[in-house]
């Protein structure tokens, strides 16, 4: 087994800054003048482009054809994909998590492996819960929404991190945390959209899964705390 958590702060072979090499920065700038942009146009440009481009386009997503579905479900069916496809992904992230724990171990005040699976857990049953919710409101929970491709596509770096092997337990748990308050936030605006559409019976359930997302949050921001505590002894 590797070493317990690499102190990735002390120095190392890292030459991206340019004060390591001050006697290069002239060169470079003089580079700028010699090798010149190979477009025209500057950050005005770019924005009427980006303009043009959203004007002709297409939305990034649509929802099924609805003939068996209440159109009035439809916003809530959106959202809840999203949850769907977040809850899943977040099965994945604590599972990749685990493996970080199994390779590096873990810290003191860290996460055990108990606490990182009972949390992959909860993500399961959120998972499971909004199947369930979107089967009653007589929606397909294999869709993939508009809300859900934009959070899979928002969501793609955290996954890069975490199955990065050369990423430890500590820099995973920084990508985590991203994770757990978009998780949070998400839960609290699907709670609060099931009641504004009069879904009071919706309501409790949804609240319940942002109460579990609450303590994740809290969890897990802890852990980062106590390494970053850490961290700052072994600087000393
Ligand atoms: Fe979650
Ligand atoms: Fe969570």
């Amino acid at each position: 087994m590797k070493p317990q958590l690499p102190n990735v702060t002390r120095p190392g072979s890292n030459h991206t800054g340019i004060a390591l090499h001050p006697d290069f920065a002239a060169d470079m700038l003089q580079g700028t003048e010699e090798f010149g942009p190979t477009t025209r146009g500057g950050a005005d440009q770019l924005a009427e482009n980006r303009i043009r481009v959203a004007q002709i386009s297409q939305p990034a997503g649509t929802m099924p054809p609805t003939l068996d579905v209440p159109i009035e479900n439809l916003p809530l069916l959106d959202k809840l994909g999203a949850r769907l496809q977040f809850e899943r992904t977040g099965v994945r992230l604590y599972q990749a998590l685990i493996s970080k724990l199994d390779a590096y171990g873990t810290f003191p005040g860290g996460p055990s492996r108990a606490d990182l699976e009972q949390i992959r857990d909860e993500e399961h049953r959120h998972l499971l819960l909004v199947q369930d919710i979107i089967e009653e409101l007589e929606g397909d929970p294999t869709v993939v929404t508009p809300c859900a491709n934009l959070q899979a596509v928002a969501s793609r770096g955290l996954c890069d991190v975490l199955v990065d092997p050369r990423t430890n337990l500590i820099e995973c748990l920084e990508a985590i945390m991203v994770a757990e308050l978009a998780d949070h936030e998400s839960w609290e605006l699907l709670a609060t959209t099931a009641e504004l559409m009069g879904k009071s019976d919706l309501g409790p359930r949804l609240r319940e899964g942002e109460r579990t997302e609450a303590e994740h949050l809290v969890k897990v921001r802890n852990w980062l705390v106590v390494a970053s505590q850490l961290a700052t002894k072994a600087v000393d």
